[in-house]
């Protein structure tokens, strides 16, 4: 009789897992990275991506982290200002996003080794001669951000660039648009990011060591979540001794120029 009822117990435990796995509330089987796949070569869709449509260093390396935790990586597109809130109320496990690790953040979220050092540059016009400095922004210039970017703080507070100066756009690759369309003087954008999209839309960069401070790139994790943070922290630790991840960003570089007309 007992031995019965156990059987039975065991079943039902069985089935409502199997149920909760196939309705994807698992937990373990499955591990999901909120990102803003607007900002190559970090994250970008494309017809043929990594994860689905999903593509980049970030999406890689978040591959690599799923893969070494034996779990299903699965993407969770999303505006940029909203990634924080997303991994601190548990919707998303982690966000890989080329988020700089910021002292701001850091009340928010807890972050992972870094794995990135980026700056920020300013995109202009291929035949701009007035912009070769971060100071000559200042000179009544229009200029671009996203909102919500490192850059959209540091044009706002640091450069102290007049409000009806700025634009701020939802997406990276949307406001380099305004800059080739003549609608902006400059764009202040991460570097890396800021060069593919130079490339692609035949801009120029303009960098400014003086002004721009490097930034460092790391994984966010919800606060206290230090189990998932030392699996992440292991994978990148790996990935940067073998030399991966600067491969990886070879790898992109070349696969988006080789993606322009
Ligand atoms: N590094 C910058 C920041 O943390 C920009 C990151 C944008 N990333 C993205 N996936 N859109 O604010």
């Amino acid at each position: 009789m007992k031995k019965g009822l156990l059987k039975i117990a065991a079943l039902t435990a069985a089935s409502v897992m199997a149920a909760m796995a196939l309705a994807g509330c698992g937990g373990s089987d499955k591990l999901t990275m909120g990102t803003n796949a607007a900002f190559p070569p970090f994250e970008y869709t494309t017809s043929a991506g990594l994860v689905g449509e999903f593509d980049g260093i970030d999406v890689a390396i978040a591959k690599q982290i799923a893969d070494d935790m034996g779990t299903e990586l699965e993407i969770a597109d999303m505006d940029f200002d909203g990634l924080i809130a997303a991994v601190s109320t548990g919707k998303v496990d982690m966000v890989a996003a080329g988020m700089t690790a910021t002292d701001e953040r850091r009340k928010s979220v807890d972050f992972s080794d870094t794995y990135y050092v980026a700056s920020q540059v300013m995109v202009v016009a291929a035949d701009n001669t007035d912009i070769t400095k971060a100071e000559d922004l200042k000179n009544d210039k229009k200029v671009g951000v996203v909102l919500g970017y490192t850059g959209d703080g540091i044009v706002t507070e640091d450069l102290e660039i007049a409000e009806d100066k700025i634009t701020r756009a939802n997406r990276g690759i949307d406001i380099v648009q305004d800059v080739k369309n003549g609608k902006l003087d400059a764009v202040v954008i991460d570097s890396a990011t800021g060069i593919a999209l130079a490339e692609k839309n035949g801009l120029k960069v303009v960098e400014d060591a003086e002004a721009f401070e490097t930034e460092e790139y790391a994984i966010a994790v919800k606060k206290g979540n230090k189990e998932l943070l030392e699996k992440i922290n292991a994978t990148l630790a790996e990935m940067k001794s073998s030399g991966a991840i600067e491969n990886l960003a070879v790898e992109y570089d070349e696969k988006l120029a080789a993606s322009n007309e």
